[in-house]
């Protein structure tokens, strides 16, 4: 299932199930609705992104796929294919990079911090194995004591990354001996594959701020605490200016935006609405509602969004640079 696909599907989900039966979902519309007019219905929109996130290819061409395919997903998948080798298309054109390795992402979060950390393996199976979540859970612990022990600047949020080196010599948490290397060493001996500190974000805010955070395809283990395990990971830091009774919900929806949308910068509430290409995030369309803009929905909520970040397990170099 594509990632957009199974974000909106889990919020539906959560949707359906507080409203107990009152909100009947629309039936999809046929996909001729399509070529009505300018304005997409949402199920065209929704076909469209979803061959955009499979595929990689633009905007224009998915569209022009699906029109040639009359709504086929399938049928736009081979077409595509078909005219990239034809026309030669570059792969640069492609969304974000392809994985190329196997892991977790960790997120683990106190009152005012937050920390997203990434531990690469070779096998999906190796990720599963508790050994190796316990590894993660040093990483998140190790990075999480870093970030507390950064001289608080009081006035605004703080935000760092620490690469593969720096991961290293972290101790390893409040009741563990040695340094996070050590432990890396000691979860390959035991598990027989290679693996990687990959790298690491923390973020702490200041009163006035709010830390929104949510991971993709998350595994809850009872022996590991607080620590949330997954593929996609994203924090977003908002500012408000009042009091905010239902921040959490709404930080969650603004990580699942960021997971599903991929932005590469925040913008600006004046930048002109973009469509589905759109890198600034306060621009691209609202993932859950793609008829408003990001900006849009979290403007009446008395919310700025001010920085975010966001770990996909196993992303390429390439991508991670672009950010
Ligand atoms: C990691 O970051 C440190 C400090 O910024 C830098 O000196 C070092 O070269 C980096 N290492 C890698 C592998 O990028
Ligand atoms: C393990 O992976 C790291 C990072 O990709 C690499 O530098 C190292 O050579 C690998 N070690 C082995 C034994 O393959």
């Amino acid at each position: 299932m594509s990632l957009l696909l199974s974000l909106r599907l889990c919020v539906v989900a959560r949707t359906e199930s507080r409203l107990a039966g009152s909100l009947l979902l629309p039936s999809p519309q046929p996909w001729h609705k399509f070529h009505a007019g300018p304005q997409l219905s949402s199920s065209s929109k929704e076909l469209l992104m979803k061959l955009r996130r499979r595929t990689g290819f633009s905007f224009v061409n998915c569209k022009k796929a699906l029109e040639t395919c009359d709504g086929d997903l399938k049928q736009a998948e081979i077409w595509l294919h078909k005219q990239a080798q034809k026309e030669g298309w570059s792969k640069a054109a492609k969304l974000h990079g392809r994985k190329t390795k196997e892991g977790l992402i960790g997120l683990l979060q106190e009152e005012n911090t937050a920390v997203l950390v990434e531990v690469n393996c070779e096998t999906d199976f190796v990720s599963r194995n508790l050994k190796f979540q316990q590894l993660v859970q040093q990483v998140a612990l190790g990075t999480m004591l870093h970030c507390q022990s950064i001289k608080d600047q009081l006035s605004t949020y703080s935000k760092g990354f620490l690469n593969s080196s720096e991961l290293s010599g972290l101790p390893a948490g409040p009741d563990r001996e040695g340094c996070l290397k050590d432990h890396l060493a000691l979860a390959i001996g035991k598990l027989g594959e290679n693996m990687t500190l990959k790298r690491a974000a923390w973020v702490k805010v200041p009163s006035g701020f709010y830390i929104g955070s949510y991971v993709h395809g998350a595994m809850h283990s009872p022996s590991l605490h607080n620590l949330v395990l997954g593929k996609y990971g994203a924090l977003v830091i908002c500012e408000t200016s009042e009091q905010q009774v239902n921040l959490q919900d709404l930080g969650r929806r603004l990580g699942q935006h960021v997971v599903g949308m991929a932005p590469l910068s925040v913008g600006s509430l004046d930048d002109e609405p973009g469509g589905e290409a759109e890198t600034k995030m306060l621009a691209q369309p609202y993932l859950l509602d793609p008829s408003i803009t990001l900006g849009q929905y979290v403007q009446p909520q008395g919310v700025s969004v001010v920085d975010f970040v966001r770990f996909e397990c196993g992303e390429s170099e390439e991508a991670v640079e672009a950010e």
